[in-house]
């Protein structure tokens, strides 16, 4: 009673000041001094940049492993985060593991029973990207829809939600987000079946909803509120009836001083304009950033990148606040390097575009028109009369969920890009059209052939460093393969990036000079972060391959597969000594013999369609094994019928992160065994 009264006489300022205090614990404020990583992106404004400095470009030659942790099998990738000493991680089907920093010990493991709750639904069970600590607990989602906190000293669960509507396919793939007391989180799955996107705000200490924003508008019947007519306008046709898309599956940001969500929203399902809103229009808020206010998840502006959007680029990679000079004027700005290969710099209180410019090689625009904040398009990137087009970036993105970083020490953008094209045509149209029948549920892949051993010859990775306000290169370091890693910048001068050969290195933030590098035996792809416990500062990263397409037979190459392949954690200080384990031997990679199969040229062209649409981001291109999932071309289940039904039909493996494929008919699964056996007999013949 007394302290109600005293809190009672504090002048206004004071309180609120009291009040910042205690539902903002400090780790979250972009200027803390770094000894947390709480969230994803570290602090609110998501710039995955640790101002510690006691890792330099002068001290970084005595760092070392301090210690190493072998995860069991699972998609690992994901970034972990730390919090007052301990280290907590959330790979596979989100099992969240928590550690002490200075000596690796496992202090719990908490499971969150994904394989016992697994359903159909989890279509793209590509494994969870993260997880977050606020005030004692953490967030983390599942591939089956729920939001779980955890009690960070326990390991024991404290509430959990469902945060998916009866019958969706969909399934979360974000680390969730804090922001204010508040936990939001959104999902994935608009590639795999008719999903309206939406995020939704929870109590952090309760798990009660606070207020859910629906991404796309849905049935004009219904839905009536002002923000849903308003996008609905710019839509045509039935498109409720296909989903319409638009999931938040990745980033949002918050900005404390306005109270402000950014939700940053994914490609339109079906992919083709066409087929989901035939009259065309601007389908709002596919592909776009939707500002929201914190407290009520009402609407406050948007930005749209892809107007009319039509070949899944998406919107939701991280978007990282930042305080720009621009023309001599400070400027607060959010920007984005979405997958269009543009870099936007946008004024994160209007919403208005201040500048941007292609970071990469871009075919689809010349440009975009800083007046009206549109694309100018090429008049044939969308495929028009049957026409095919070479499209720059592929729908991998320049740039995809593996996070950029933005340095306060350079003022200077650090991006993961990935070179790539794909053609697009209409040739899928029709799949679309049947596929998207209401209640349906199948997949909705256009007919792309960037799987094309030609389109990926000519594609290459490589971090560069990009000036935000002269919207420049500055440098450029090749990666590895075509896919590159997440980002780190530090206090202390440093780039931190993995990449697939599973090389880590450390670069100088102003010259891209590599500095230091170490071999981590396995891809080193997920972002690493930093942080300071007992005045010595860390940086820990996981390792292994998760749903790395493009990654080819890179694994192979390194002398691993989907069984030997390591999965850690890696913890680096000054002076660590540990040294990492052998890697096991992989298995040797030896076709089933099967002589009595005979070719057919119609299965095979059916099969090797089927299989790329839904099979090949866990089990590669052309069945060459990417450590993600078994080589299928080494695999015996393929031969016989039944087996392969009760795998991939009847989701016989579901528990182990093999999806049900229910959708599948029987001519479908034919072909697809035929493509593979196929595939098996060129393995035999070296091919
Ligand atoms: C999200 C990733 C993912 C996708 C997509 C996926 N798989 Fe799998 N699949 C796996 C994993 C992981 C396993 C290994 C499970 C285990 O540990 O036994 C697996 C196992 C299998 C196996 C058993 C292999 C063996 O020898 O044990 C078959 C067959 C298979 N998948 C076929 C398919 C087909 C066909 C498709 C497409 C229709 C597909 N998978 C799509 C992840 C995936």
């Amino acid at each position: 009673m007394r302290h109600t009264l005293r809190f009672a006489m504090l002048a206004p300022l004071a309180l609120a000041t009291l009040c910042a205090c205690s539902s903002t614990p400090q780790p979250y404020a972009d200027s803390s001094p770094g000894d947390d990583w709480p969230g994803f992106g570290r602090t609110y404004g998501e710039q995955h940049y640790s101002p510690l400095d006691q890792i330099s470009a002068a001290s970084v030659a005595r760092l070392g492993l301090a210690w190493s942790f072998d995860l069991p099998p699972g998609n690992p990738l994901s970034s972990p985060v730390e919090a007052q000493g301990v280290l907590y991680t959330a790979t596979g089907y989100s099992v969240v593991r928590a550690f002490d920093v200075e000596s690796g010990k496992l202090l719990w493991e908490h499971d969150t029973k994904v394989a016992e709750a697994a359903s159909p639904r989890m279509r793209n069970a590509w494994g969870i990207r993260g997880l977050a600590w606020w005030d004692g607990k953490l967030y983390v989602g599942t591939q089956d829809g729920r939001l779980v906190a955890i009690d960070a000293k326990s390991g024991q669960q404290v509430w959990s939600q469902q945060t998916l509507e009866s019958g969706m396919v969909a399934s979360i793939t974000a680390a969730p987000r804090i922001f204010d007391g508040k936990v939001i989180v959104g999902f994935g799955g608009g590639d795999y079946a008719a999903v309206r996107g939406y995020v939704t705000a929870y109590d952090a200490a309760t798990g009660t909803q606070l207020w859910r924003f629906y991404t796309v508008p849905g049935n004009p019947a219904v839905d009536k509120d002002e923000t849903t007519k308003m996008a609905a306008s710019s839509w045509t046709g039935e498109w409720w009836k296909l989903g319409g898309g638009g999931t938040a599956w990745n980033a949002t940001t918050y900005d404390p001083e306005t109270d402000t969500v950014f939700v940053g929203t994914g490609n339109g399902g079906p992919w083709n304009q066409r087929v989901r809103s035939p009259g065309g229009g601007d389908n709002l808020f596919l592909c776009s950033i939707i500002a929201l206010d914190a407290k009520t998840g009402r609407y406050k502006w948007h930005y749209q990148f892809n107007p009319g959007e039509t070949w899944d680029y998406n919107a939701v990679m991280d978007m990282p606040l930042a305080t720009l000079t621009i023309d001599g004027q400070p400027r607060k700005v959010i920007m984005q390097a979405p997958k269009n290969g543009f870099f936007y710099v946008i004024d994160r209180i209007t919403g208005k575009l201040i500048s941007a410019k292609p970071f990469t090689k871009v075919s689809w625009a010349s440009a975009i028109d800083l007046k009206t904040g549109r694309p100018v398009e090429d008049p044939n990137a969308r495929f028009p009369d049957g026409k095919e087009f070479k499209l720059w970036p592929s729908p991998m993105g320049a740039h995809n969920w593996l996070p950029m970083a933005t340095s306060a020490r350079t003022g200077l953008v650090y991006i993961p890009t990935t070179d790539m094209a794909a053609t697009f045509n209409d040739r899928g149209i029709d799949v679309q059209h049947y596929s998207r029948k209401p209640g349906s549920d199948n997949n909705n892949a256009v007919n792309i052939g960037y799987a094309t051993p030609e389109l990926l010859g000519e594609a290459s990775a490589f971090l560069q460093a990009w000036d935000p306000v002269t919207q420049k290169q500055v440098w450029k370091q090749p990666d590895f393969g075509v896919w590159a890693g997440g980002v780190l910048a530090t206090g202390g001068g440093l780039v931190f990036q993995g990449q697939a050969n599973g090389q880590l290195r450390a670069m100088d933030d102003r010259t891209g000079k590599v500095l230091w590098t170490y071999d981590a035996k396995s891809p080193v792809l997920a972002p690493p972060i930093s942080y300071r416990w007992k005045g010595r500062q860390y940086v820990s990263v996981i390792t292994g391959s998760g749903t790395t397409q493009a990654l080819l037979d890179v694994t192979r190459k390194l002398g691993l597969d989907f069984v030997s392949q390591p999965r850690r954690v890696l913890t680096f200080a000054l002076d660590g000594k540990a040294q990492l384990p052998a890697n096991p031997a992989p298995a040797p990679l030896t076709a089933q013999p099967d002589p009595s199969f005979v070719a057919d040229q119609a299965k095979w062209t059916a099969g090797i369609m089927t299989y790329h649409q839904n099979c090949a981001t866990c089990h590669g291109f052309y069945a060459v094994g990417i450590g993600t999932a078994p080589d299928l071309r080494a695999s015996g289940a393929p031969m016989s019928a039944e087996t392969f039904r009760s795998v991939v039909h009847d989701g016989a493996l579901i528990s182990l992160g093999m999806p049900q494929f229910n959708q599948l008919s029987d001519a479908d699964l034919d072909a697809m065994r035929h493509y593979l056996r196929a595939r098996a007999k060129d393995l035999a013949a070296g091919k």
